[in-house]
């Protein structure tokens, strides 16, 4: 029998985390205050009472406007140094950290600001054991030119992240938009994903995409690609990782994909399971596995499948992958 000690103790990576979505109400209004941020909430239940969404679209427009506490090196570095804490606490050894420079940007906090303060964390993170790396998201509600603007800004840091992946507002926003930036980052040498969220309009329209178009080496969420067998074999074949996230999943779809997850797992596709926004869909990575496990009565082999599947398509070298499987 699967349990919340197994879930939580199991050796994992995580592969789908926002940090943006990590920011709990107390770090909110901890920065709040030490910036000078009026965020319109006082206690951690008003914060809470805001938590409030049914989909997509009402969850972003709860987001984006609590980011306004982000404001200096330091707070970028608190952000991500307590998650790290919290990710050694459900022993993740490896992350590979989703950022959003444009949600920061446009409100004028320079990218330098951003990614220092992260990629600090990140190596002290060391310390806790936690192997940790960056990616970086564009927002494919903002322009072609915004995104093209964003990768000219950050490849002077090509040290300090290790891929390039695409969040926020799929509707009307396909995977091709950004051809010509996944175009450029793969040949930075850059590592590619995209989401293709749960249930949009044009899910397998946009798997495909990313698939042919943009060449990404995983798909975050994804799971709707079950619709589509020729698809599914293909991802099986070329080991394309998906990165599930039950617990975000859970607030626009009762089953959690669930069923997608197990037909994956049975015909091969490394799917993994990740918490997405933890700090507003209820729980960090143990707990997304736990409640897939209790859900769906999963095997402990099954458990076990699901957290391998996340170092092998992980972007850790061969050697390294090697003391994890
Ligand atoms: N930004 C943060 N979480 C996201 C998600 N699940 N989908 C799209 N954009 C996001
Ligand atoms: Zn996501």
């Amino acid at each position: 029998e699967v349990t919340q000690a197994f879930t939580h103790g199991l050796p994992k990576a995580e592969l789908h985390l926002h940090i943006e979505g990590t920011l709990e109400p107390d770090l909110k209004l901890k920065l709040a205050q030490r910036n000078h941020v009026d965020i319109g909430q006082h206690t951690i239940e008003e914060v809470q009472k805001a938590y409030q969404y049914d989909d997509l679209a009402s969850f972003l427009a709860v987001y984006y406007p609590a980011m306004n506490v982000l404001q200096h090196e330091q707070d970028f570095y608190d952000l991500a140094f307590a998650y790290l804490q919290r990710a050694a606490a459900n022993n993740v050894r490896h992350v590979e950290i989703f950022f959003d420079p444009q949600a920061h940007t446009s409100r004028g906090i320079p990218f330098k600001t951003v990614i220092d303060g992260l990629y600090r964390a990140t190596v002290d993170a060391r310390a806790l054991n936690v192997d940790a790396q960056l990616i970086l998201c564009f927002l494919r509600d903002f322009s072609k030119e915004s995104a093209r603007q964003t990768l000219a800004a950050a490849l002077p840091y090509k040290d300090k992240f290790i891929g390039i992946g695409l969040d926020s507002d799929e509707h009307n926003n396909p995977p091709m938009k950004f051809a010509r930036q996944y175009e450029d980052a793969a040949a930075a040498g850059l590592h590619l994903t995209a989401h293709c969220d749960i249930d949009q309009k044009d899910s397998i329209e946009h798997i495909r995409q990313a698939l042919e178009q943009l060449d990404v080496e995983r798909l975050d969420h994804g799971t709707n690609i079950v619709e589509d067998p020729d698809l599914v074999q293909l991802v099986a074949r070329k080991g394309i990782g998906l990165t599930s996230c039950p617990l975000s999943n859970s607030f626009v779809s009762p089953e959690m994909k669930g069923k997608e997850v197990l037909d994956l797992l049975a015909q091969h596709v490394k799917v993994s399971i990740n918490s997405d926004d933890p700090a507003y869909f209820g729980g960090y990575i143990g707990d997304n596995y736990y409640a897939l496990a209790d859900k769906f009565n999963l095997t402990k082999a099954q458990v076990v499948q699901l957290a391998r599947n996340s170092f092998e398509t992980s972007w850790i070298s061969a050697t390294q992958k090697a003391l994890y499987l």
